[in-house]
């Protein structure tokens, strides 16, 4: 991972690189998430500091599982793994750690991220890349899924929009089509009480909230610390209703 510049001549380098366009981060292959230093491969996404709040909930609801029991958490969706990352760093107990990317070289970036937490992880479509033994298991569930409508993707910055993979960033019509798969598919995979949680502006939250609804799961969203909305849990009831 490159961290400063090491002479004069790269530093000229990184500085027309992004003079470029090039993002900060692919510059400087790494990005600060929640505390942690995570590697930023070229054309991976950038972890985002509006990230931040659902993966500290995320902390939060794996530090609260039973004691003595092993969260299993899954992070679908990973990216550079950031989120996983993050929480491992912030949870101070052992915990089985997942993540999952359709991207490879999302998928390579992830495992070095995660290698030293443990952090197992997979290419493939949302949940066909998880071992079947993990169905009815996962307690904590992360999908940070593309949420940008297909429209929208224009608007973006540039730097989003010629650095960062269209796979990443583009969630159909109204945004929510890869979150529609997850919400579906969800149920089967978490265990009784699990919680799955996505990243959701303030416009989604109410559709996205539906979409939870339509498949069994309770919900409630979470806010950033200026309140404005930042993501929503959604919760398989311990019983079946
Ligand atoms: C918005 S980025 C989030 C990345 C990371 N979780 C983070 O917060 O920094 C969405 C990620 O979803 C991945 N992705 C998109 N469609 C997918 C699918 N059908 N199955 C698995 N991963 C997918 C993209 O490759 C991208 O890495």
């Amino acid at each position: 991972m490159i961290t400063q510049a090491g002479s004069p001549g790269e530093l000229e380098r990184f500085v027309r690189l992004r003079v470029g366009g090039l993002p900060l981060e692919h510059v400087l292959g790494w990005a600060e998430f929640c505390g942690v230093r995570v590697a930023v491969g070229p054309g991976v996404f950038v972890p985002r500091r509006r990230t931040e709040p659902l993966a500290r909930e995320a902390a939060r609801l794996a530090g609260g599982c039973p004691v003595g029991s092993v969260p299993v958490v899954v992070d679908l969706c990973c990216g550079t793994g950031a989120i996983a990352a993050a929480l491992a760093a912030a949870v101070d107990r052992p915990l089985e750690l997942y993540a999952a990317d359709i991207d490879p070289v999302a998928v390579d970036c992830a495992r070095r991220n995660l290698a030293s937490v443990g952090g197992r992880v997979y290419q493939g479509d949302l949940f066909t890349a998880l071992p079947e033994s993990l169905r009815g298991t996962v307690n904590i569930l992360i999908a940070n899924v593309p949420y940008v409508p297909t429209e929208a993707i224009a608007l973006l910055p540039a730097e989003a929009r010629e650095y960062e993979p269209r796979v990443a960033l583009d969630g159909g019509g109204d945004g929510l089509d890869v979150m529609r798969l997850v919400a579906a598919g969800a149920p089967r995979w978490l265990a009784p009480g699990g919680h799955l949680l996505v990243e959701v502006g303030e416009s989604q939250a109410e559709l996205a909230q539906q979409l939870m609804a339509d498949h069994g799961l309770t919900s409630r969203l979470v806010e950033d610390e200026d309140g404005d909305v930042a993501a929503l849990v959604a919760t398989r009831p311990v019983r079946a209703g």
